[in-house]
């Protein structure tokens, strides 16, 4: 027995190789609409939902978070890029930034953010869009362009980066992982 629901939710993949042909906008905005129907604790949405098609600022976002990641001490995270491509966004044509509020204690509202991020992600697939949740976007805000890209975004005052999803259309559809079962247990 399977829905569509549970099939989406078992065909959904990261996908980081994208052909730059944008998602329609009446798409994005049922996406963005099941993004903000999101659960959230006590039902606070200390979240916004950015929908940035502007090929110029995500490009300017991708050229800072480089710049970032190289500039670490650990090397790790910036090589596994480069051996990717060397791109952080992958020529996605669109990404929704989601940036937070401070919840009460600080950090429960990490929680309300991958939840939302992956509403985002699973309307998308249900809608034949291919995308990938980028945490790494925090790096576009972690040197002295931060400022910067808050106003370019239109980040309400107090907010801060929390994830983005990248959306557009695979170049070569991926596949997704194996479920593993055996992470599985019931008890009677
Ligand atoms: C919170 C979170 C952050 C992620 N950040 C990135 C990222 O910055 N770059 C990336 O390529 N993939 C990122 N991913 C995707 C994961 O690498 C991916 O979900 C995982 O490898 C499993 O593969 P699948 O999504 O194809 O099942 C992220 C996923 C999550 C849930």
């Amino acid at each position: 027995m399977t829905n569509n629901t549970i099939e989406t939710i078992l065909k959904r993949y990261s996908c980081r190789d994208f052909t730059g042909r944008l998602p329609a906008d009446e798409d994005l905005r049922l996406i963005a609409k099941a993004a903000v129907a999101a659960p959230s604790g006590s039902n606070r949405q200390l979240w916004r939902v950015i929908v940035v098609k502007n090929r110029r600022l995500i490009s300017d976002m991708e050229g800072e978070g480089l710049r970032m990641l190289a500039a670490m001490p650990d090397k790790t995270m910036y090589e596994r890029i480069m051996s990717r491509g060397g791109k952080l966004f992958y020529n996605a044509p669109c990404m929704m930034v989601i940036p937070l509020a401070k919840a009460v204690p600080p950090g429960a509202e990490l929680f309300d953010c991958g939840i939302i991020a992956e509403n985002i992600a699973l309307a998308a697939a249900s809608l034949g869009i291919d995308n990938v949740i980028c945490g790494l976007t925090v790096f576009c805000f972690a040197g002295d362009r931060r400022d910067e890209f808050n106003n370019r975004l239109g980040f309400p005052p107090g907010y801060e980066i929390g994830l983005s999803v990248l959306l557009g259309f695979a170049q070569t559809p991926g596949k997704p992982h194996e479920p593993d079962t055996a992470k599985i247990s019931f008890i009677e």
